[in-house]
């Protein structure tokens, strides 16, 4: 009989390195293409055929995962959201203990893309009656990860966090499934140096308790969101994957778009050149501008009199007169303006901004 699981997904956290953005927002809601990545997270899980699934909140930024999510019902699934401390990954399933009952299942991280889904690894869990299935993914930098040493029949024999000296190239991926064993081993672990119940500590566990813990590799892609670079980076390779040429919105006869560009509704385009891939979301006005490849421009935005390329500007941005943007990741409400009378910076910059000029 084939199981059906449950799903967690972890949209806690502190998410400090994405600062000032996570004062106002959850880091998994901030949008690659337009679209929060927890939404593509929640895409995987539902294309499992997953309803019930467990949504992890902290208690600062929970309230923008609910309005984001609501019931589930978009998604076809059904949501119990569960307020946690972010005292670790292993803590964040044993906060979900009573949602999880004693069924399996599947934990992603909210703030994790994966270039394909997971319902073969669903399958292969299912057929193989295991206790924990890792997927893991073959890494130019292992020491930065929770790092896997396999046996020749693929069986996860060892793993350790961030190694000196890593004995493999195989980190640990946000996707793990599991059956209600990992409760028991995680009741056995101890917090970390850095006070969290690690996930990789309660999987060591359930290996020495002699459970069946197996590993799949992941051929595709995998961006971890966690910093400013990892979001332009995930914002090109889903650009690239995903956007097709759709004009919803109106392009005057001396803009020119190339490429494949999504234009959504009630916005405007005059006088500019926009180079795909690039989304523009609704009611965004572009004018006299340069819209450069591997761009997200967010809705009711302003683009004046400037040049941008390889950004994600969020809701509500307005950028006039800049020559050149690039690499940059623009909050919502920002404004980045030419000051012409003056050759100093003139700024007003929240905590935890950070400019290069
Ligand atoms: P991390 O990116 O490791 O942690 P963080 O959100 O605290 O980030 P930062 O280091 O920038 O402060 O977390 C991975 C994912 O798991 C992320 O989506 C947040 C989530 N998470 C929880 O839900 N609960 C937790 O206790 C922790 C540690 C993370």
């Amino acid at each position: 009989m084939v199981t059906k699981l449950k799903a967690l997904i972890l949209s806690g956290g502190k998410g400090t390195r994405l600062r000032p953005l996570t004062f106002t927002t959850a880091k998994q809601l901030i949008p690659v293409a337009n679209k929060p990545i927890l939404g593509y997270v929640i895409d995987q899980t539902s294309q499992a055929g997953i309803t019930d699934t467990g949504i992890i909140i902290a208690p600062e930024t929970g309230e923008y995962v609910k309005d984001y999510v609501k019931d589930g019902s978009a998604w076809g699934i059904n949501v119990t959201y569960m307020p946690q401390e972010p005292l670790g990954l292993a803590h964040a399933v044993k906060t979900a203990r009573n949602f999880l009952e004693d069924e399996p299942f599947v934990m992603c991280l909210g703030d994790n893309l994966l270039g394909e889904g997971i319902t073969g690894l669903v399958d292969k869990f299912n057929m193989e009656k295991l206790d924990a299935l890792i997927l893991l993914k073959e890494v130019e930098n292992p020491g930065a990860f929770g790092v896997a040493v396999l046996d020749e029949k693929g069986n996860v024999i060892k793993l350790i966090e961030k190694p000196k000296e890593p004995p493999s190239n195989l980190a640990l991926v946000g996707v793990y499934i599991f059956s209600s064993r990992i409760h028991e081993a995680i009741d056995r672990i101890k917090p970390s140096w850095r006070n969290e119940l690690e996930i990789t500590d309660a999987i060591q566990e359930l290996i020495n308790m002699g459970c069946n813990v197996k590993s799949e590799i992941l051929n595709s892609w995998w961006l971890d969101t966690g910093k400013k670079d990892d979001i332009l980076t995930a914002n090109s390779i889903v650009l690239d994957e995903y956007i097709k040429n759709e004009i919803h919105g109106s392009v005057d006869n001396k803009s020119k778009v190339t490429g494949r560009v999504k234009i959504d509704r009630d916005s405007v385009v005059i006088n500019s050149i926009i180079r795909g891939p690039a989304a523009i979301g609704r009611n965004a006005h572009i004018e006299n501008s340069f819209i450069g490849p591997y761009t997200s421009i967010g809705d009711n935005t302003k683009i004046v009199d400037s040049s941008i390329e390889h950004c994600v500007i969020l809701d509500n941005a307005q950028v006039r007169g800049i020559e050149r943007l690039e690499d940059s990741l623009i909050g919502k409400d920002v404004k980045v303006l030419k000051n012409n009378s003056h050759k100093a910076l003139k700024l007003m910059i929240g905590d935890y901004s950070e400019i290069e000029v």
